[in-house]
């Protein structure tokens, strides 16, 4: 099968198929404080690490744009320059997915989902207590893509990671991060998930770089 994607349902497929090819994809459940001083709690899985030294991520909200008015979470780590990226494990999954309904920005999805908060150490926007992993940002800059022919905004944000919080359950008694301890949610295509519950070790060939 081929397709090009903006030949309309070319794929003779009953749902674009492309989010299922690039999958899975980590998610980011982003904190962040409205200027207000509203907590503002989303799922984004366009999401990942585009280096390590300095740690440094993204995540990329597509729909509105400018004109119409930006994600909630866009919009805030741009006016407070902060945001907290949180892991969602199988244990938060069905909370992970109420905090990405639609709500206006006066709305707390935190208080909705009924999630436990807890303060940040070096930014405001507060990480969740119950994510075994959260991870301070600071908002380095955003870029836009826009959709030829639509009104669609497509936006990266990128972010510094100044803060590490990691559950100490989640750390072997060899001092690694274990996933399977935790489960960290991935997103597939369609309305399915995976989570991490099985791992395996493979050593680089000698020469590269090892952990
Ligand atoms: C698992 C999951 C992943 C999502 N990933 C994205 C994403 O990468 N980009 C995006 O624009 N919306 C994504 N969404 C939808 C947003 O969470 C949703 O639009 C939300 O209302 C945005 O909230 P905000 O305006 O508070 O930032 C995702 C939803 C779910 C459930």
């Amino acid at each position: 099968m081929f397709f090009e994607p903006g030949q309309h349902k070319q794929h003779g497929l009953p749902h674009n198929p492309f989010k299922a090819l690039v999958a899975p994809r980590p998610i980011a459940w982003i904190s962040s404080l409205s200027a207000e001083g509203i907590v503002n709690v989303a799922p984004y899985s366009f999401y990942n690490a585009v280096s390590d030294q300095p740690p440094i991520v993204f995540f990329a909200p597509n729909g509105p744009n400018r004109a119409e008015g930006v994600k909630d979470s866009q919009r805030n780590a741009e006016e407070t320059g902060e945001f907290v990226v949180n892991v969602p494990t199988w244990e938060l999954r069905e909370r992970m997915n109420e905090t990405s309904a639609p709500m206006p920005p006066e709305v707390s999805e935190a208080e909705i989902a009924g999630l436990k908060l807890a303060e940040s150490r070096l930014v405001k926007p507060p990480r969740l207590a119950e994510s075994p992993v959260s991870l301070e940002c600071r908002y380095l800059q955003t870029l836009e893509f826009p959709a030829e022919g639509t009104m669609r905004g497509n936006y990266v944000v990128f972010g510094q990671v100044v803060g590490l919080h990691i559950d100490e359950a989640a750390v072997t008694e060899s001092g690694l991060v274990d996933p399977t301890r935790y489960k960290p949610l991935a997103r597939l295509g369609y309305m399915d998930y995976a989570a991490v519950k099985e791992t395996f070790s493979m050593p680089r060939p000698s020469g590269a770089q090892q952990p």
